[in-house]
């Protein structure tokens, strides 16, 4: 597939090797077109917009539009709310669903809002929460389980969890199945209708450009859904929202999720930046980003060896991005940045750098390699100028 065509689809600042990896997507131009459109809505309908230009709908219609890029159907998928709220409601959604078992079980390789959440609302509810090796999740699980909570692809350094078959093996000791997907929605091929995950959340602005802050969404199995009372049930999610009835009935399937007014320039903004993806086809996508992963392994190995590979090496193992280890991580990605190469630092040793063909090809690869052995040769991150107490990078 020729990527060439969906590069101009974004609107990338001049001289930028952005290889940010992948803490916010670039700007799709027609999210920017969508935006002002929405803004145009508000100044020309006021209130009337709810209706008139389909923003109430819109939580429901970007579930729809989402749910092909993570192989769920489409009725099964809603967005809205932050990642972070994401996961608290998709959690006690499962436990609520096994409400006689004691423990959740999840990963030291997760994110910390992830495991924030769930240490709470065990302290909360007297569960366990067991923080295993990612390669001890699967021997952890056992008759107590509730739910297994994982995120697919480690943010750091991007080792990919199998998610058929530990969805599979909770379900054979009674559990639930949730998947963060933040950095793999967009990223990686996904089926979660085939792989068996009964919950699943992510956020929008990484791998689908959907702007800083663009919202999450949330997917439930068919079928579960029906069983769950939200732990939130905001009116949004009521069956009758205009009813302003005193008693919740929850909306009929996943809209049930709904939680109180969307975020609509957001919103118009990620409808827009979602049509990138038309006609694309993620094992594709994949499949390309591997090749320029591989592009910047073997140059990295060669011109700057004292940068050690800290993701897995075998492709299947891994996400769309890479990380790279090395003590003085952060001074040297200040250097990078300073050189127009971006990325991101993540505590306390990875440089991380994001393999996204839809806007990135192998000459961008090649600059960011050049950028890469100069710094490493000339030791530029050295400079006083990057030292830590410059402040946080990215
Ligand atoms: C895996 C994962 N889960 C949860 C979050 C939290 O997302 P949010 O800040 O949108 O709530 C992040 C943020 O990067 C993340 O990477």
């Amino acid at each position: 597939m020729d990527f060439s065509a969906t590069r101009a689809l974004f609107d990338l600042p001049d001289g930028i090797c952005y290889l940010d990896g992948n803490s916010l997507g670039p700007q799709p131009r027609a999210a920017a077109s969508a935006a002002a459109r929405a803004l145009g809505e508000w100044q020309g309908q006021l209130i009337g917009g709810w209706n008139g230009a389909g923003w109430m709908d819109l939580p429901v219609a970007l579930g729809a539009a989402i749910a092909p890029l993570i192989g769920a159907a489409p009725d099964t998928v809603v967005v809205g709310e932050t990642l972070s709220i994401r996961v608290h409601q998709a959690l006690m959604a499962a436990l609520d669903l096994r409400p006689e078992r004691t423990e959740i079980v999840t990963d030291s390789g997760n994110f910390p809002s992830d495991i924030y959440i769930a240490a709470e609302i065990a302290r909360r509810r007297g569960l366990t929460l067991r923080v295993v090796a990612p390669d001890a999740v699967e021997t952890a699980l056992g008759p107590q389980t509730a739910v297994l909570m994982l995120t697919e692809v480690d943010y750091r350094t991007a080792r990919r969890h199998d998610m058929a078959r530990l969805s599979a093996r909770a379900h054979e000791v009674g559990a639930l199945a949730l998947w963060d997907l933040a950095h793999s929605a967009g990223a990686v091929p996904l089926d979660l209708a085939g792989a068996g995950a009964d919950f699943a959340v992510g956020c929008t602005y990484k791998y689908l450009n959907g702007g800083p802050g663009s919202p999450a969404f949330l997917h439930a199995a068919p079928g579960l859904i029906e069983a769950v009372t939200p732990a939130l049930p905001g009116w949004l999610g009521h069956a009758a929202p205009f009813g302003f009835d005193m008693d919740y009935a929850p909306a009929p399937g996943v809209a049930r999720m709904r939680i109180g007014t969307p975020p609509v320039l957001q919103m118009a903004a990620l409808q827009g930046a979602l049509t990138v993806w038309k006609g694309l086809s993620m094992t594709e996508v994949f499949a390309t980003a591997q090749g320029l992963a591989q592009r910047l392994i073997d140059g990295v190995a060669a011109r700057a060896p004292a940068l050690r590979l800290a993701s897995p090496e075998d492709p299947a193992r891994r996400g769309s991005h890479l990380a790279f280890a090395h003590p003085e991580a952060q001074a040297i990605m200040r250097a990078f940045i300073a050189r127009g190469l971006v990325g991101d630092f993540r505590a306390p040793d990875i440089v991380r750098l994001a393999l996204t063909p839809l806007y990135i090809g192998p000459a961008d690869i090649d600059r960011a390699l050049d950028i890469i052995a100069e710094v490493m040769t000339s030791r530029a991150w050295e400079d006083p100028a990057f030292a830590a107490s410059a402040g946080p990078v990215t």
